[in-house]
């Protein structure tokens, strides 16, 4: 049986790296034209960070202002979570380095690697975990380094992704200014496709050895025609599937705020729910796909810009490596 406490958002926080990366920039590395990555994919502008600079870095920026925007300390937290898939390195975990670089303390701190789809595996589990124990304070931070994956003569892929963090503090009780109520959420899986998009090379299926010279393998691969079919076509069947669970209907959510990959799978996954244009975010042409920070970027986003309201019924989706995908709906 689900349980039935109810965990709340408390706070938000975002952070990019200051470093824009227009369209312009990238015809210079590569065979490509802002006209088509604007037509293909509706991205204008990533944000790259420093070469070096670690996820924990910009987690620990979006998480200083989700700590902030809860009223809650960093001593105060007990469990620290970051999804990643660019994590500071392979071990120790990214989230020990967030938690004591905030001076949290001694929490459990843990990594959650689930690609795009990082943030809402990683809400799921912080809710459990503030079922087993209704005290916590829990802090969900999402933070991708991608470029330090990115292959910068792919011209295919090199377009899409930028960096990016985004953080949210979790409790079982609303505080703050707009606390948002954690509902239902389904979360998928299937690794039958997982040579669809992948990040291979050094781990320990396709191990280096000492001295060798990365290969392709190592970066960002792609089949992305294949990527973008099953992006919608998931993420489109999973809203449905929650949004009837939930005995709601497509007309009952004020804001869908889908994974920010490319603003073609937003129009076909809004087509596909019938949502009123109006209703959809985006904001892919100013960051690119920036992965599991891509959700709580937008949300936070929503609440600066005033699209997103006390009172609001919330639609989150994502898509990513794995495959895995997600939905949930968030209550403002
Ligand atoms: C990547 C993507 C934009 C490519 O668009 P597409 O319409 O499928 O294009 P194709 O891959 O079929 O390539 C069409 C042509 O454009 C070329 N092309 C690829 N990238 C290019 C670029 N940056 N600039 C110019 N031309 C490019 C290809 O080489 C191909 O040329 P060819 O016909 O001479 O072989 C699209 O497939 C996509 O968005 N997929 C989903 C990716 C994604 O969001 N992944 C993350 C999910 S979390």
């Amino acid at each position: 049986m689900p349980m039935s406490a109810t965990s709340y958002i408390n706070g938000l926080g975002r952070y990019v790296p200051p470093r824009a990366v227009s369209n312009a920039d990238l015809e210079k590395l590569v065979d490509t034209s802002d006209e088509w990555i604007t037509a293909r994919t509706g991205i204008k502008v990533r944000h790259i960070a420093e070469k070096g600079q670690p996820s924990s870095d910009l987690a620990y920026e979006a998480s200083k202002r989700a700590l902030e925007h809860a009223g809650i300390e960093p001593g105060e937290l007990t469990h620290v979570l970051v999804a990643t898939c660019t994590p500071d390195s392979y071990c120790p975990n990214t989230a020990s380095m967030l938690a004591h670089r905030l001076g949290v303390g001694t929490p459990m701190a843990m990594d959650i690697n689930a690609a795009c789809t990082g943030f809402l595996y990683s809400l799921e589990i912080a809710r459990s975990l503030l079922c087993t124990y209704p005290d916590a304070k829990v802090l969900v931070t999402a933070s991708e380094v991608l470029s330090s994956r990115t292959n910068w003569a792919d011209r295919s892929t090199c377009v899409l992704f930028g960096d990016g963090a985004g953080a949210a503090v979790l409790t079982n009780k609303p505080t703050g200014e707009l606390p948002f109520s954690v509902g239902p959420m389904q979360l998928r899986s299937d690794g039958q496709y997982a040579d669809l998009l992948t990040i291979k090379g050094g781990g320990s299926a396709t191990p280096y050895t000492l001295g060798e010279t990365v290969r392709e393998d190592f970066f960002i691969t792609m089949e992305g025609r294949e990527v973008f079919k099953q992006a919608v076509r998931n993420m489109a069947s999973l809203c449905k599937e929650l949004l009837e669970k939930a005995g709601m209907d497509i007309n009952d959510v004020d804001l869908l705020v889908p994974h920010q990959a490319n603003l073609r799978i937003i129009e076909a996954l809004g087509n596909r729910l019938k949502i009123d244009r109006n209703k959809v975010f985006s904001n892919v042409q100013k960051y690119g796909n920036t992965s599991a920070a891509s959700i709580p970027i937008a949300l936070t986003e929503g609440i600066e810009q005033g699209i997103l309201a006390k009172g609001d019924s919330v639609l989150v989706t994502s898509f990513g490596a794995g495959l895995t995908w997600g939905a949930g709906l968030l209550q403002a």
